[in-house]
This record gives C-alpha cells, structure tokens and sequence, in this order.
C-alpha cells in the first residue's frame, strides 16, 4: 500500500502541525507531509515547516477574489502536492461544500472543546463562561457544518477553579498534542470505518 500524503491547513503557531511532525519522525503516522498551506503570510507554521523541508505555501485569503477562489487555489495546492489526507490544524476558516466534496472523508479537524459543545472561535471562553468542571478536544472528520463531522477520539481535562484562558488552553493543547498524533495514526493504518454520517468505528 502507497504512503498516504499530508496536506496540513494552519492559521497561526502550528504547535499541532509539530506534534504530528514529530510523530512522522518516530515512525508513529506512517505517512508523509506532502504540503503545508497558511492564510496568513505572518503564521509561525509556515516558517516553521519551512525549516523542517517540507514544502510551504501561504495562500493569502485577502489576495483572492472571494471564497471559491481562495478554495480552488487550496484545492489545487493540495492536490498538486498529491495530499490524500487533509488535515486542519488550527486552521481558523470555515471551509464550503466546494472543499469538503474535494476531499469527502479525507479531511480530519482537531478542535479545543468536546464537541457538540462550545463550537466556534472561542471555545475556551465559552467553556470558562458557562462553567463546566470539565472540557477537553475532539478529532472528527470534515463535513458540511462547522465542528459537526462524525467524531473519531476525544479527551478531557478538568476545569480548574481559578483558569484563565491561557490555563485552560495549555492543559487541552497538552491532550490535543497526543491526540491528533494517534487519530491520524488511526487513518492511515485504515483503522476508521465510517459507519454512518455520525458514526465512526475503530477497527482492531
Ligand atoms: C489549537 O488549540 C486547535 O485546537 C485550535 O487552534 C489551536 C491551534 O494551535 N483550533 C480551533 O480552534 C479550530 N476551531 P496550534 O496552531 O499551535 O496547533
């Protein structure tokens, strides 16, 4: 069987990117990194891949004329790249039909919150705000709504009296790092199954 081939989608630090990175490394996801794309010119993740050799690309959002076409160049990018996986890591852009369809079931997400809960840009505030003693991360894959795709792992954390943000924040990205390693472990070795639009199995 072929090497699957990663195209990761950040926004900002790449921290997620580094733990998959480094799990490639110890021979974990057997897989490579085909591309490494950003929306933003000033994300430390470009940089960052850069250094490592992996090819890395900045499509500007401002720069294309509106979403499809900002879309059709990720699409290309990936595709040019031969990415057979895609993986948003702490990509900040909600993604259309257009891209989902691309890439059916071959776009994982990783998102700071156990999900359905606390969805959106601010799960962190949001979690602090409501008051639940815990919260955690949660992997799924891409569909047509936002943090809504079928869940394949998910950890918790606890809430701590007395969390900031920035706490809460660094005890789930400690999970998140552990976490996405292990879920695209899991695809690649072709241990998902789909069952349904919900409903991921995790084959033995
Ligand atoms: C991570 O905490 C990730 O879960 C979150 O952004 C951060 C990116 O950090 N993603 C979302 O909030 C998606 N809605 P990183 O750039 O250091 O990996």
């Amino acid at each position: 069987m072929s090497k699957h081939i990663l195209g990761i989608l950040c926004s900002g630090r790449g921290s997620n990117m580094q733990s998959i990175m480094a799990a490639i490394s110890s021979g974990q996801i057997k897989a490579e990194i085909g591309i490494v794309i950003t929306d933003k010119p000033e994300a430390r993740a470009l940089q960052a891949a850069a250094e490592a050799g992996i090819r890395s690309v900045c499509v500007n959002r401002r720069e294309c004329v509106d979403q499809q076409a900002f879309e059709e160049r990720l699409v290309s990018e990936l595709k040019a790249a031969g990415v057979t996986l895609v993986v948003l890591a702490g990509f900040m852009r909600i993604l259309s039909p257009y891209f989902v369809e691309s890439y059916r079931h071959r776009i994982l997400n990783i998102h700071p919150s156990l999900l359905p809960a606390f969805g959106g840009a601010h799960a962190h505030r949001d979690v602090l705000a409501y008051g639940t003693r815990v919260s955690g991360c949660t992997i799924h894959f891409v569909d047509e709504g936002m943090d809504h795709g079928p869940i394949i792992l998910q950890d918790t954390v606890p809430v701590l009296d007395g969390d900031t943000e920035d706490t809460l924040a660094a005890r789930v990205l400690a999970k998140e790092h552990i976490l996405y390693p292990k879920a695209i472990e899991l695809f690649v070795d072709g241990r998902l199954e789909l069952l349904d639009d919900r409903h991921v199995r995790i084959k033995e």
